[in-house]
């Protein structure tokens, strides 16, 4: 981009939005890069608008000078999708934050976009609400990230995806259109229902600015337990029983394969490991309800019912919210990896659920031959969606491309997906059209060119389009 287009954009920002915009050496380091292993990039400049009408403000100034813009939140997305394009303007929520209303009738709340999730969470907790959505960058990531990307998390198996709890938005369009469209109904038919256009598209079509969110009953009870199984098949047969014994109490059930375990356990500061013994398998269930009474005996009957039945190897069942607190740390141990491992790549890809075992076997396998890449397996196994993390020791320059393509093989062999909850963003691009097909991304194409006819916003994530 040229020099006087660019002063000029700086320009007509400064005298629109004063001291929310930053620019040059004042471009705070955090914006330059967000989770994702891509290098940082420093963007012509960072605008931190308190408001709709400000965020509507630099869109406008940005879109009518053919100066692209990318959206931020929390910066914890691991796709790429926020991190900066050189010569763009970063428009970040981080300032337009705050909660506008809870509604105890439809069970909602009103909130901005740059608010952190935990923030919302507890904001729910503290009006005897509750807020579904979890993950383990909660007290970093926004709600408005979460949206963004359909975050799914820890509880997708009770209470779905980030698009299962987005009731209405306010969305700020390419050119500084703002609509305004805050639903509180948990039904509205009425024509195209356009929110879910902007709800996993990645800060492609518009920016979001507020949210209502869909809230539940706050669980009265809640059990978790780490069990430690013997095989694959013992895992698919535990969450079969589960499923049936706890019915809709169950909330998560997570799997962790026995080398991400041991990682988690021996080598990330702090977590404590309750299973005495070795396994290939640990599970972590937890089932939320609504009697303090006579919940935590249900748990208690299904697990020892899995027991007799020879499915569970050995268990540790939590006592108290702090015992639940800690097992969750064997999970969100995953997050750390970078600091114990360095350099990696990670990946949460989709398959059924069924072939997640022979995939890991044959994924690590493939990997380690083929590239000395050690490899660790975990996830979300119920909602059918596996991570990976994967890394070269050593090496301080990963071979991304040759991992992904390995991983993404293998991916395509057994019939999954490249994404089932992190996104597209940059990392995953290329490989988009072996989960999507032709017909798929040319509607995807067409929708992007409709939205946002000029390319302003994100160009060149999720999908390319020509103009
Ligand atoms: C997790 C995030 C990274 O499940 O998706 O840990
Ligand atoms: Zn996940």
């Amino acid at each position: 981009m040229d020099e006087l287009r660019a002063a000029e954009t700086l320009e007509a920002l400064r005298s629109a939005l004063g001291d929310a915009v930053l620019a040059r050496a004042d471009i705070p380091p955090r914006n330059e890069q967000d989770w994702s292993p891509l290098p940082p990039v420093r963007p012509l400049a960072v605008v931190r608008p308190r408001s709709t009408a400000g965020i509507a403000q630099a869109m406008r100034i940005c879109h009518g000078r053919g100066v692209p813009i990318v959206p931020q939140g929390g910066l914890t997305g691991l796709a790429g999708g926020a991190l900066p394009i050189a010569g763009a303007v970063a428009i970040s929520l981080e300032h337009f934050t705050g909660i506008e209303e809870i509604d105890p009738d439809t069970s909602t709340m009103t909130v901005r976009a740059g608010t952190p999730l935990e923030t919302v969470q507890r904001a729910a907790d503290e009006a005897g609400l509750y807020f579904a959505l979890d993950l383990g960058s909660r007290g970093s990531c926004t709600v408005g990230g979460n949206l963004s990307t359909n975050a799914g998390g820890n509880r997708v198996i009770r209470y779905g995806m980030m698009r299962d709890m987005v009731l209405g938005i306010e969305v700020v369009l390419p050119d500084g259109t703002v609509m305004t469209s805050l639903n509180k109904m948990l039904k509205n038919n009425a024509g195209y229902d356009l929110k879910q256009l902007f709800i996993g598209s990645e800060g492609t079509l518009g920016i979001v600015t507020r949210i209502v969110l869909r809230l539940y009953p706050k669980p009265l009870s809640t059990m978790a337990a780490l069990c430690a199984l013997r095989s694959y098949g013992d895992v698919l047969k535990f969450l079969a029983e589960i499923r049936a014994g706890l019915g809709p109490l169950l909330s998560a059930f997570e799997v962790m394969w026995g080398d991400y375990w041991q990682v988690a356990t021996e080598q990330v500061a702090g977590v404590r490991n309750p299973i005495v013994g070795v396994y290939p398998f640990i599970v972590l269930v937890e089932a939320q309800g609504s009697d303090a009474e006579s919940d935590p005996a249900r748990f208690g009957r299904v697990l020892e019912q899995a027991v007799e039945q020879g499915l569970i190897a050995d268990a540790a069942v939590a006592q108290s919210l702090a015992d639940v607190k800690a097992f969750w740390g064997t999970r969100d141990a995953a997050a750390e990896f970078k600091q114990v491992l360095g350099p990696h790549l990670s990946f949460d890809i989709g398959l059924p659920v069924s072939a997640m075992d022979d995939f890991a076997a044959e994924c690590r396998q493939a990997l380690l031959a083929e590239l000395g890449c050690r490899s660790y397996f975990y996830g979300h196994i119920a909602d059918g969606n596996m991570h990976i993390i994967a890394h070269v020791p050593g090496a301080e320059i990963q071979p991304a491309e040759e991992i992904n393509s390995c991983v993404y093989r293998l991916t395509g062999k057994h019939a999954g997906t490249i994404s089932a909850e992190h996104g597209i963003g940059l990392t995953k691009k290329p490989y988009l059209g072996l989960t999507r097909g032709g017909e798929e991304i040319r509607l995807m194409r067409l929708i992007k060119q409709a939205l946002d006819p000029r390319g302003s916003l994100n160009p060149g994530k999720v999908i390319d389009v020509d103009l």
